[in-house]
């Protein structure tokens, strides 16, 4: 039988947050946020206060916040201990004179420190800029210097990579273990907490631009009502939940539904510090109880691959599973069914609209290929090349009517960017092309610009061959993003070679690993060819990287034919 849908779980929906997609219009009002946050009717806001010192005020101080394995060692704390830390942390910096509306970074690796001090900056009224850990010292150059940050947490080993003679505005850093140690002092102090307007600034977090450098994409306080909306309804958190999301808070995932969405609903939320490997995963399911898990296609995909494996895991526990970034395989989704007795939820938001926008509810129909529905209130369209609206099914351009409340603040300082974003008639083009079908269930086609995904990852071709032609032997670089089973995509990289340069052996590695350590090792191309020419539009001179892409692709289709016919013949 051909397989199209999987019905909700009768036990589950009846468990489920939401109950009725059908009979739900409005789930962002304002009337709903206020009875949700409990210092919304005072006009003023802490996300931070949201999270962890609302629990504890209201009796919860003893529930588990978090649970930290790196594998070796596991750590526990409840919400009263988080609020202690947090608060500690909170003071350091304000008397070290952090106010409203100043950039904290936090550079450190997946573990209790990073969230607790993400949360400690908000307490101060900062805004927050979590870097990814895998980053090098022209992604974190880049990023620090867009937005003149002013503080910096980060440890012993990643200090390293921060260029601090190219960031002036920097006033002062700290080692996580100094600043855990000035903590000590505000021991019996009153709440630091600053309490702000919507409108003050919350999260910094860096998109990768396709013609650029990453944006800076801000984040208001007002975000808040949609984590905290969305986390209820669509991770559907409650109270005995054991929520893990495997994502760094670097990345938009890893913040608002790794640190924001789930606190803000008083889930146990877990830690594992480091990167994927799979028996480490399914072990860490059965020992935490793990109930809802929030990752990737990629990371579904490396365990599929595994095979067998998760047999030797009691994985009972899991309720459902959410998926984020790239196109989720029907295959992985009826893997899952079979492997977990649980369904996969696909998710689709971008770090611009702040948290989800197209959703799959625990009570309703998925249909295995489709990332979901619009989330009630939210009015998804796709429209024509003159923005306006086409009938179901026709593909065209992912559009949201603007506003919702995740929307991004602004682009830092770049308000022409912001504006690009959105046409005359009110709607917030995402850069992605899609189709929508007659009962309102969105299918992913692509995404109309250059921006390649990979690993779950969004990587900007530009920023690849600024790096790549940073190295001596390379005159010029087109970067694309090749189909790939297991990630997605993978960066293939063109290049040219400047005179007096030829090809040795060994040449393209050492490329590779240039990029690998200036920039991050998830940008580095995996692929790299040397070409006498790149193809180039013939009035501006760009690289057509679409040229490029579309060749490789028809060099895939003959390889994989001519496999084919050897196998047959
Ligand atoms: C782009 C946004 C914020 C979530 C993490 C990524 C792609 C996102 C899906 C999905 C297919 C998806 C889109 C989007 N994307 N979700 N469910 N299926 N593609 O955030 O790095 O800002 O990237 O990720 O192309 O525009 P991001």
């Amino acid at each position: 039988m051909e397989r199209t849908h999987i019905e909700a779980d009768k036990t589950i929906a009846k468990r489920a947050n939401l109950q009725s997609y059908e009979n739900t219009k409005e789930l962002f009002t304002w009337d709903h946020a206020l009875q949700e946050l409990s210092q919304a009717p005072s006009g003023k806001w802490n996300a931070a206060y949201e999270c962890i010192d609302r629990h504890v005020a209201e009796g919860y101080g003893d529930k588990k916040a978090l649970l930290f394995t790196d594998g070796d060692h596991d750590e526990t704390f409840t919400f009263a201990e988080v609020k202690h830390i947090t608060d500690g942390y909170a003071h350091v910096l304000k008397e070290s004179g952090v106010k409203v509306g100043d950039r904290v970074f936090i550079f450190l690796p997946k573990s209790p420190a990073c969230y607790f001090t993400i949360l400690a900056a908000i307490k101060a009224g900062a805004i927050a800029g979590p870097l990814f850990e895998a980053f090098m010292e022209d992604a974190v150059r880049e990023r620090m210097q867009d937005c003149e940050a002013q503080y910096l947490i980060t440890d012993e080993n990643l200090v390293k990579r921060v260029p601090f003679d190219d960031v002036p505005s920097l006033l002062k850093t700290w080692d996580i273990e100094e600043f855990d140690r000035e903590a000590q002092q505000y021991e019996d102090a009153d709440s630091p907490i600053v309490w702000l307007d919507e409108q003050d600034g919350m999260l910094i977090h860096y998109t990768s631009g396709s013609t650029g450098k990453p944006k800076g994409v801000l984040h208001a306080q007002k975000v808040l009502p949609h984590h905290l909306i969305t986390g209820k309804y669509v991770l559907d958190v409650h109270d005995d939940d054991v929520y893990w999301c495997t994502s760094h808070p670097g990345w938009v995932t890893g913040s608002v539904y790794g640190v924001f969405a789930p606190w803000l609903n008083r889930a146990t939320v877990v830690i594992h510090g480091g990167r994927f490997d799979a028996k480490e995963w399914y072990s860490l399911i059965e020992r935490f109880g793990v109930t809802i898990w929030y990752s990737a296609p990629t990371a579904f995909r490396m365990l599929m691959s595994e095979g067998d494996l998760y047999k030797d895991f009691n994985l009972t526990s899991l309720r459902h599973l959410l998926s984020v970034g790239e196109p989720l395989n029907p295959e992985v989704i009826y893997w899952a069914k079979d492997v977990f007795n649980a369904r996969i939820h696909d998710t689709w938001w971008m770090t611009e609209t702040g948290g989800h926008l197209i959703v799959n509810f625990p009570s309703a129909l998925i249909k295995p290929g489709s990332m979901g529905r619009a989330f009630p209130g939210v009015t998804v369209g796709i429209l024509d090349e003159n923005n306006e609206p086409l009938p179901a099914n026709e593909v065209g351009k992912l559009a949201v009517k603007a506003p919702w409340p995740g929307l991004m603040k602004e682009i830092w300082k770049n308000k022409e960017k912001f504006d690009s974003y959105f046409t005359d008639n009110g709607w917030y083009l995402s850069g992605d092309t899609a189709r929508i079908d007659e009962d309102g269930y969105v299918f992913f086609e692509g995404r109309d610009d250059d921006l390649i995904k990979t690993a779950g990852e969004q990587v900007g071709p530009f920023e690849v061959e600024s790096k790549l032609i940073e190295h001596p032997a390379v005159a010029e670089a087109g970067v694309i993003g090749k189909p790939d089973e297991l990630r997605g995509h993978i960066i293939k990289a063109f290049i040219t070679l400047r005179h007096g340069y030829s090809d040795y052996d060994g040449l393209t590695e050492e490329i590779r690993q240039f990029v690998k350590t200036k920039l991050a090792a998830h940008a580095a191309p995996r692929e790299i060819e040397i070409v006498e020419e790149l193809p180039k539009t013939k009035i501006s001179g760009k690289i057509l990287r679409r040229l490029l892409k579309q060749q490789e692709i028809e060099k895939m289709q003959k390889e994989v034919a001519s496999e084919w016919q050897k196998k047959n013949a």
